[in-house]
């Protein structure tokens, strides 16, 4: 009889303190204890042994063991989760409360695109210098895009830039460069003008390392009495060192754009090889990184700017070779993979 009551006693102690890993551990116990051949029923089953006398006390105490074990196996069910996702949760389901005291997961913090880094450096650069950002559509009308440009119909210009057209409507393509937002801003007709447009723009290129079919620009544009060529260099000479260094050389060869008269290309000093030579700047210690010159004349009448009384430059990078040269990045096609392992080596700092 005491037998009994200390293997009942034993069985409380077990059922208390069980615990088991994995999956099963509500159906383990399950058998184990509250099963057909269980610890229970066999206990049961000796309690045709008890004396008359102790057989209510027995039975109550049996009871009270099998009420225990009955709640466990709840307990065990609803907090049966499949092994590994039991840890770190800070919601337990046993007493439906959250533990505020369990260190909160932390979510993975994102880093910016290298293009975008590059060019809230460029727009800060000339937000110093007093240009202001403006933006416009990226579907643009032949007006904005080429004609008003001095480009007209059937100039062969436009063969420098291959362009995509909206099938919709013949007059209508995927601008081609941002020197369309300077068309815009200039027929505000609000003088004088200081503005730079940072945007995507599209060229019908075959994707290799070194083109794509979209890229990114910023254009600059100063319109005003009396602006020279000296203030344009003068402009980039600042951007440049700001941009890349004191150390950094520019030159200016002269070059052709439709919409500028004179233009010309600026080149700065080679950054890995600092003007010795090497395959970046297919050794001749010199990269060109812009477009520029002084906006043409027809340009400004075009845009109903009187250009006796006004003058002004403009100047036009792609932004996917600027962060190419200043990270040392050699195929253009990574800008736009989104592979986090090249992404995430990009921090804010430039
Ligand atoms: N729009 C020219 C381009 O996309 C760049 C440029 C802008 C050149 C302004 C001169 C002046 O190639």
């Amino acid at each position: 009889m005491n037998n009994l009551l200390e293997q009942i006693q034993r069985s409380k102690e077990q059922i208390e303190k069980f615990s088991a890993e994995g999956e099963n551990r509500a159906e383990t116990f399950r058998i184990h204890f509250l099963g057909a051949k269980g610890v229970i029923k066999s206990l049961m089953s000796d309690m045709k042994n008890v004396s008359p006398e102790k057989k209510r006390e027995m039975g109550q105490l049996l009871n009270d063991l099998k009420l225990l074990a009955e709640k466990k196996y709840n307990e065990l069910k609803e907090t049966n989760l499949p092994t590994g996702q039991t840890g770190g949760n800070a919601y337990t389901k046993k007493d439906n409360l959250i533990d505020i005291t369990l260190p909160g997961e932390a979510l993975p913090l994102g880093s910016r695109h290298p293009i975008s880094i590059v060019r809230n450096k460029i727009v800060s650069i000339f937000q110093r210098l007093g240009f202001a950002v403006a933006e416009g559509p990226e579907i643009e009308d032949d007006w904005h895009n080429f004609t008003a440009l001095n480009l007209p119909e059937n100039h062969p210009a436009r063969d420098m830039q291959d362009t995509f057209y909206v099938s919709q409507n013949p007059d209508w393509m995927l601008r081609t460069h941002t020197s369309s937002v300077q068309v815009r801003e200039m027929e505000k007709g609000k003088l004088p003008i200081r503005i730079i447009c940072p945007g995507r723009v599209y060229r019908n290129e075959t994707i290799s390392a070194r083109a794509h079919c979209f890229f990114h620009q910023v254009e600059g544009l100063y319109v005003a009495e009396e602006v020279s060529f000296a203030d344009l260099k003068q402009t980039l000479y600042f951007f440049v060192q700001e941009m890349f260094g004191d150390a950094v050389k520019i030159r200016f060869r002269p070059s052709y754009f439709p919409f500028t008269e004179p233009s010309a290309e600026m080149d700065i000093s080679c950054l890995i090889c600092g003007g010795a030579g090497c395959s970046v700047c297919k050794h001749t210690g010199w990269v060109e990184i812009l477009g520029c010159g002084m906006v043409h004349p027809k340009v400004l009448e075009n845009c109903g700017i009187d250009s006796n009384k006004y003058s002004g430059f403009a100047f036009g990078m792609g932004i996917e070779r600027i962060t190419m040269l200043k990270y040392q990045i050699k195929d253009l096609r990574l800008f736009s993979e989104n592979d986090l392992r090249f992404l995430k080596q990009f921090t804010s700092a430039v």
